[in-house]
């Protein structure tokens, strides 16, 4: 999602990766020249991240953090990426964690499925169209929703993604 939205990322400012994993984004947002920051509740997750970026010379300012119980707080990113973790309890502050211009990129799975991949529980997967409602206040520059539609599956299966921005 971020590679083939490389334009749309901030030329600066304050990028999270939120509920990081391996933090894959964060490494790609602090080589793109962003403040990054990583949070995740695994410590495994988190040590495994810091040393990758010590290995790549990256700057991340990682966090062991339950994203639900402690949100990040109003307009304190520019950045905010989402990616294979759904709270939908979360979403009103994550929109509100946004500075003004402050741009989410959020990709996760579907009902829809194709592919054998992706949660177990119908509860962490998006119904059809849902992430273009749960930020339909933010300004939408990016949608892609790929379902069971396509004959041949494809990296996109079962992915919804979305890149909005506030107030751009
Ligand atoms: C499927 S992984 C996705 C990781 C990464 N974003 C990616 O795209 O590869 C989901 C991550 O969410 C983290 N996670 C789940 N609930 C969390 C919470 N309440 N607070 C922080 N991290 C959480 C898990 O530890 C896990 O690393």
């Amino acid at each position: 999602m971020l590679s083939s939205n490389r334009h749309l990322l901030p030329d600066a400012g304050k990028a999270l990766d939120l509920a990081c994993g391996r933090g894959a984004s964060a490494m790609f947002m602090a080589q793109a020249g962003l403040e990054t920051h990583a949070w995740d509740f695994s410590t495994v997750a988190i040590e495994r991240l810091d040393k990758k970026a010590r290995e790549h010379s990256l700057k991340i300012k990682t966090q062991v953090r339950d994203v639900v119980n402690n949100p990040p707080e109003p307009g304190s990113f520019d950045l905010i990426l989402v990616s294979y973790f759904l709270e939908r309890r979360l979403i009103p502050q994550l929109v509100q964690a946004l500075r003004p211009e402050g741009m989410l990129f959020y990709q996760t799975f579907v009902k829809d499925v194709y592919l054998d991949r992706g949660p177990a529980t119908d509860e962490w997967r998006l119904e059809r169209n849902e992430l273009l409602h749960l930020f339909q206040d933010l300004r939408i520059h990016y949608y892609r929703e790929d379902g069971r539609v396509f004959s041949q599956p494809t990296e996109l299966s079962d992915l919804a993604m979305i890149v909005a921005s506030k107030g751009i």
